[in-house]
């Protein structure tokens, strides 16, 4: 099969297959780029199942532009919590306001206008343009790499400049040019539920008989990668100084992964502090008193982002004196208010585990 009819067939194909295997999504066939371009920002490295009931419940909170934009940050937050990469958040409160008041309401309704809003790359907006507006831009994204590479056996790295260049070239020949939306939710659903990384469900493929891949039992190795991420390791030992009513809490200003997420005062170390390092460190970066009494110790959590790997463990000493802490950045939190504030997940999975304990104080 020469190149040009096995990319006609891949289109037509994948369309057949979409025909029956649709996954019922409440933002699917949605119009309002609004609706379009919330689900897609809380899809960004996101499964659907998990980003779900996120986006029923911004619908519901906020159902216009004007009200996402009118929101407080941290109640924003709040809704985001527990879905990671934080900025995702911020983004989406930003660019609401751009729309709102400096575009009148009105969302932008090209390809181009589209990616200039924070936090929308090139995928995002050929998601936003073909879904809201019919417009015929193809996404590409960690999937499609997959899909692609497979199908037309291409080994060239997806993380090299010549990679992205051929795949991004091979992606807008394949693009269903009359039914851009349909064809990007098709390739999406696939990648997600049948050509998936480890073990595809390639007995249920419609390409299995023209699949590269397949074909010269290289569906492992493909698509390739030239660098092997390496994850940093974090060790963060949180200290919770907490009194009868309530705790002491820390807002992150620091531009990372947790910006303007809470926590509890925090040492950053190389590894996890056991009792008497932590006490002297802490003691010297003013954060106890040296009479402070601990009440008890956590066992260690983990945390696995993309970059990074963060372990933490908790420690919680008694309150002692709130004076000692009057000119610090922390902020004293009484404990039946805790939960309106957004926490990285790792605080979350603390506080849950321990709640009965949380509760009795
Ligand atoms: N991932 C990103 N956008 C998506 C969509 N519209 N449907 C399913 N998965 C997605």
């Amino acid at each position: 099969m020469s190149t040009s009819s096995k990319k006609a067939y891949f289109t037509k194909k994948l369309l057949e297959w979409f025909e029956t295997n649709h996954r019922p999504m409440p933002w699917k066939g949605v119009k309002n780029p609004y609706f379009v371009w919330l689900s897609e920002i809380i899809l960004q490295q996101t499964r659907v199942e998990q980003g779900l009931p996120y986006y029923e419940h911004f619908v519901e909170k906020y159902p216009t532009v004007f009200d996402l934009a009118n929101a407080e940050e941290d109640v924003v937050m709040k809704s985001w919590e527990g879905l990671g990469y934080y900025s995702r958040a911020r983004n989406l409160h930003a660019a609401a306001k751009q729309i709102a008041f400096e575009m009148g309401g009105n969302f932008p309704n090209t390809y181009e206008e589209i990616k200039k809003l924070k936090g929308v790359g090139p995928y995002t907006a050929a998601a936003i343009s073909s879904f809201a507006f019919d417009l015929p831009h193809a996404v590409v994204d960690g999937n499609v790499y997959r899909v692609l590479s497979r199908i037309f056996g291409i080994s060239t790295p997806i993380d090299s400049t010549a990679g992205k260049k051929e795949f991004a070239t091979l992606a807008e020949d394949l693009l269903a040019k009359k039914s851009p939306a349909t064809y990007n939710q098709a390739l999406m659903d696939f990648g997600a539920t049948l050509c998936v990384p480890r073990n595809p469900r390639c007995g249920d493929c419609p390409f299995q008989k023209k699949c590269t891949a397949f074909i010269d039992d290289r569906i492992g190795e493909l698509p390739f990668k030239s660098k092997k991420l390496v994850k940093r390791d974090r060790f963060f030992n949180y200290i919770i100084l907490k009194s009868e009513n309530g705790l002491l809490l820390h807002k992150r200003t620091a531009k990372d992964i947790w910006t303007n997420l809470y926590e509890f005062p925090m040492l950053e170390t190389t590894q996890l502090l056991e009792l008497d390092g932590l006490r002297k460190e802490a003691i010297d970066a003013g954060l106890l008193t040296t009479q402070a009494k601990m009440i008890k110790t956590s066992k260690p959590f983990q945390q696995m982002l993309t970059h990074q790997k963060i372990k933490a463990r908790f420690w919680e000493f008694e309150l002692d004196s709130i004076d000692f802490y009057e000119k610090s950045p922390f902020i004293f939190v009484h404990k039946d208010k805790l939960g309106n504030f957004a926490f990285p997940k790792i605080i979350d999975r603390y506080l849950n585990d321990n709640s009965l304990y949380l509760e009795l104080f």
